[in-house]
């Protein structure tokens, strides 16, 4: 990717990784590196270390690693075009129009600038509508509020925003994907998708608008109205109010979690920061994931109805499964958060956190009262109950559950415990495998002198071009690593603008691998490391004589055995090579590794 390469660098000059990843990882310092609970699995202790000197991360539990576009893709889960734009967009770094990747501009980026055509376009339509204000004070929303969460009007007019749209030279079409307009019914041209909405737009955690929920100003049917799914959105996939939330919720190291929109503005109003809704209340893994982005502690606070209750039950298991430590949060009967700090003010609110049940207690008491409504025996529910222990990745918590349910059912520990595992498979099993096993280890190589090289070329690019004079790919025995060598060979005039050797191997196959290596490496002095960078090279082209000496030894047997003559330039050579390597008799094994 030649054109981008400048680019690349000046990203990687300007946006720092670890002020990045800190974003969505809270990490804590460990000697040299920071480490932190890994955003692409699921872990209880942390295992994603990050290297700010060598801006390179890696996670030692499910081996991913790789630099900061490299962090970018995986965490967004986007393409490297949009990674770059993302990043580009961070550091002020201008992608040219005429670019390579501006034309390679994804239709993921077209559908963000017509949200963001059409967020502007409904702000506008806030201020501007008598009506939309008048519901707005009566659902007690100040301000501030609705501008932090960029909330706007979908007039009642059947082309409004499709004009709008238009005026802003937004191709129509791609309104239509993102779920912004329709088209007319037999009838050329489009209308809007949204009417007499207030208008709440959902964010990605990078700042662009994915998707809107629209809330009927009147009664109209649906309540709310959302973006069908489009190519950058998928419903059940988004937490609404993660991105206002994040900052908030890091600091806290919690997140609670609402139904509801308005829910989640009103209590953010209220004071409480770190709240976002599930816009709904069926909850998916991917949201699950979503969350532990941000926060392993989560308060679960359905509304008090049996619908609420019922939704809790059903995501306790699998939030806990996906590795979240849960606390319950119990609304009382029939109201929601909103209602709660419209009559009793932010304290009541705080009063029901305080009061939270840690899941096990919420599973233990669920089941005691199916007990005495005699929906359930004694030995269902002890069943159930250890086929919950079943996915708790905790030790601690999960003999604390088993305590706590031991004697609250009056039944022994010991029976309890000796359920057989076969009666209590997870879900992960039942599904064919947990889908965050840890990648097996792979096995541990000494550092050899080729390994070497390559980390310290990875710590210190400058190095590059000397170690390329005096080796060569070949001279790699490894040849994973003489690869390795061969694209950082490859890429010398990309590395040499300042782009770092990991992301020009990003998509190696080794990646993993290679981070791993470049954050194990040793920090040094400029001197320790000129020293050690001479003794490699000694290392590789002592290597290459015993080699040629074992080449020439072969040679001269050849010869001396078929009964002819050996010329004196070999004899020489092999002498000056015996001489080289100490004088002593070749190793001939060594020549062949
Ligand atoms: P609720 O019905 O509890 O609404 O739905 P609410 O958030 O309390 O809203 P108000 O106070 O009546 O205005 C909870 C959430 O479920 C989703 C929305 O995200 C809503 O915030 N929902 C609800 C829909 O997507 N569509 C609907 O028709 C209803
Ligand atoms: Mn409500």
């Amino acid at each position: 990717m030649p054109t981008a390469t400048g680019i690349i660098a000046e990203i990687q000059a300007k946006v720092d990784l670890l002020a990045y990843v800190s974003q969505y990882v809270t990490l804590r310092k460990r000697g040299r590196e920071y480490t932190g609970l890994c955003p692409f699995h699921a872990e209880k202790t942390p295992s994603f270390s990050l290297n700010a000197e060598k801006q390179v991360w890696h996670c030692y539990g499910c081996d991913a690693g790789g630099d900061l576009i490299s962090f970018v893709k995986r965490y967004e889960n986007v393409e490297f075009p949009d990674a770059l734009r993302m990043l580009a967009a961070r550091a002020g770094v201008a992608l040219q129009e005429s670019s390579d990747l501006r034309r390679r501009r994804s239709e993921r980026e077209a559908i963000y600038e017509a949200n963001a055509v059409a967020k502007a376009f409904f702000s506008d339509a806030l201020s501007k509508s008598a009506e939309a204000q008048a519901y707005v004070a009566r659902r007690g929303l100040a301000e501030a509020t609705c501008e932090r969460f960029g909330l706007g009007f979908a007039p009642d007019s059947w082309d409004g925003l499709t004009s709008a749209l238009a005026r802003a030279k937004v191709d129509l079409p791609t309104a239509a994907r993102a779920g912004l307009i329709s088209r007319r019914q037999n009838e050329e041209g489009y209308i809007d998708f949204f009417r007499r909405r207030l208008m709440f737009p959902i964010f990605n955690l990078t700042g662009e608008v994915i998707a809107f929920g629209g809330r009927a100003l009147g009664d109209a049917e649906p309540k709310y109205l959302n973006t069908k799914n489009t190519p950058v959105f998928t419903k059940g996939q988004h937490v609404y109010g993660l991105a206002v939330a994040r900052k908030a919720a890091a600091a806290q190291e919690a997140l609670i979690v609402v139904e509801g929109y308005m829910d989640c503005l009103a209590l953010h109003q209220a004071g409480f920061g770190n709240v976002v809704a599930t816009s709904g209340t069926a909850f998916t893994p991917e949201q699950a994931r979503e969350l532990r982005r941000v926060a392993n502690n989560v308060y679960l606070c359905f509304d008090g109805d049996a619908a609420g209750q019922a939704a809790t039950t059903r995501n306790v298991d699998m939030l806990v499964e996906e590795g979240l430590h849960i606390e319950v949060v119990t609304l009382p009967g029939g109201r929601d958060p909103d209602d709660l700090v419209r009559e009793g003010g932010p304290e009541a609110f705080a009063t029901l956190l305080a009061a939270s049940r840690s899941w096990t207690d919420f599973k233990i008491d669920a089941a005691i009262q199916r007990i005495e409504r005699r929906f359930a025996s004694k030995s269902d529910v002890a069943r159930q109950a250890m086929a919950v222990i079943a996915r708790v990745h905790d030790p601690i918590e999960k003999d604390q559950y088993i305590k706590a349910m031991a004697r609250k059912l009056d039944v022994d520990e010991a029976s309890l415990r000796s359920l057989r595992p076969a009666l209590v498979a997870t879900q992960n099993e039942r599904n064919g495998g947990p889908q965050h096993r840890r990648a097996p280890a792979p096995p541990r190589r000494g550092l050899s002198f080729e390994r070497e090289l390559i980390q310290l070329i990875l710590a210190r690019p400058a190095l590059l071009d000397e170690a390329m004079e005096r080796v060569a790919t070949e001279d790699f025995e490894d040849e994973e690593l003489g690869r390795t060598y061969d694209v950082l060979h490859n890429a010398r005039s990309t590395i040499a603008q300042g782009v770092s050797p990991v992301s020009v191997l990003s998509d190696a196959p080794n990646v993993a691998d290679l981070t791993r290596l470049a954050l194990s490496s040793p920090p040094l002095d400029a001197q320790e490391e000129a020293q050690r960078f001479e003794r490699i090279l000694e290392r590789f082209d002592r290597r290459r004589m015993q080699r040629r000496l074992y080449h020439v030894d072969a040679e001269m047997n050849r010869l001396f055995t078929e009964g002819k003559s050996v010329p004196e330039l070999l004899r020489d050579e092999y002498n000056s090579l015996s001489v080289t390597l100490r004088g002593a008799a070749p190793d001939k094994r060594e020549g062949k590794h």
